[in-house]
């Protein structure tokens, strides 16, 4: 749940505001008319909004019964897991106070581990461990923690912290997710992960968030991560977006966004779309990461995708829903639904 109510999911005014801009400025040059006025300009682009997406798509779509199942990291496995769906691996669950001493059992023999709250959302209460260093830990960015710091963050994340509503929640141990190298030279530190909207179990549009050095290594747009959108057709990205400003080269590195080839990406795409067979959310994001041994694994699941993918790929989501909308049936077959995506909005 990368952002359910909060975080980019529901910041995307200002983000379609610029994508507003643009487009009316590329359609301005275009057909040399006025400037564009919102919030009619923004339909007449096609760029879904809030409201739409929350009552043409989330309400409509969305069975609420399942959001537990999505909203929860943990269910998200188990439910993965049953169907075959890889996911990284997960090491122990620390569910009450007290078993924070069965830490010991859990991290025996393990230098790298990432631990998260179940319930977690946008980047928050994530720490990623990358190795140890005699009774210390390090996290990805270098910084030594304790083991009494390290139980003082499980702690928190326990007391619900970093959670959803801010119940108390468990906190997940799990496989430390090494990426692979494609993406090596467009982010800084961390893990990229590709978010793919699926509507009927049909992927709608893609994108890839790369983590910057702003982002801390997160793969959180509104962490400062760079959202690069992907063609369905060929795997290929698109230019880049950081914050409100298109851009085509990694602020840290200076590499080049553009061009870069997704590696097994048709694999990746049957991934998402049988995800909809699993938690039967019609609106879905689901969120992957290429891992380097292991290839695409599930990250996590979103009931309420944000909005910002549209500016990722520079075009509206609306056409593309409401062509999905219009079929009387989809296919069940996965695969034939990434065919028919890639056919209708692929190049
Ligand atoms: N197992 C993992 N290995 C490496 N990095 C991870 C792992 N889990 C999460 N991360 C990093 O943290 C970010 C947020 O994690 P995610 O599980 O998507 O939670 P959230 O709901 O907070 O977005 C990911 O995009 C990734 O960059
Ligand atoms: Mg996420």
């Amino acid at each position: 749940m990368a952002f359910p109510g909060v975080g980019e999911g529901d910041r995307p005014a200002a983000l379609m505001t610029t994508l507003g801009r643009r487009l009316r400025a590329r359609l301005r040059l275009m057909r040399h008319s006025p400037p564009l006025r919102m919030p009619s300009t923004l339909r007449a682009l096609g760029i879904l909004g809030m409201n739409e997406r929350n009552g043409d798509y989330i309400g409509i779509y969305n069975d609420r019964r399942h959001y537990p199942l999505v909203d929860d990291k943990l269910k998200t496995k188990e439910l993965a897991l049953a169907a075959g769906i890889a996911t990284p691996e997960l090491y122990g669950v620390v569910e009450i106070e007290h078993q924070v001493r069965e830490l010991d059992r859990i991290l025996d023999g393990r230098r790298e581990f990432v631990i998260k709250p179940a319930q977690g959302s946008g980047g928050n209460g994530i720490m990623v461990i990358a190795d140890r260093r005699g009774v210390n830990f390090l996290r990805a960015s270098g910084a030594s923690v304790t083991r009494s710091e390290l139980e003082h963050f499980i702690s928190n994340a326990l007391s619900g912290m970093y959670s959803l509503g801010g119940l108390p929640d468990k906190a997940i141990i799990e496989y430390r997710v090494k990426p692979h190298a494609v993406f090596d030279a467009v982010s800084y530190q961390g893990v990229p992960d590709i978010r793919t909207i699926v509507f009927r179990g049909v992927p709608v549009a893609s994108m890839v968030r790369l983590p910057t050095r702003q982002s801390d290594g997160k793969a959180n747009l509104h962490q400062g991560a760079i959202g690069a959108g992907i063609d369905l057709a060929s795997g290929r990205t698109v230019d880049g977006v950081w914050f409100n400003n298109v851009l085509d080269a990694h602020p840290d590195s200076g590499n080049r966004v553009r061009g870069i080839q997704v590696p097994d990406w048709d694999e990746l795409l049957t991934l998402a779309a049988r995800s909809y067979d699993l938690t039967r959310l019609g609106y879905l994001g689901v969120d992957v990461v290429l891992d380097r041994d292991h290839g695409p694994l599930v990250l996590e699941y979103n009931a309420r995708p944000g909005l910002n993918i549209q500016l990722a790929n520079q075009m509206g989501l609306l056409s593309r829903l409401k062509q999905i909308r219009a079929l009387a049936q989809v296919p069940d077959d996965a695969a034939a639904r990434v065919a028919l995506g890639q056919q209708l909005f692929g190049g």
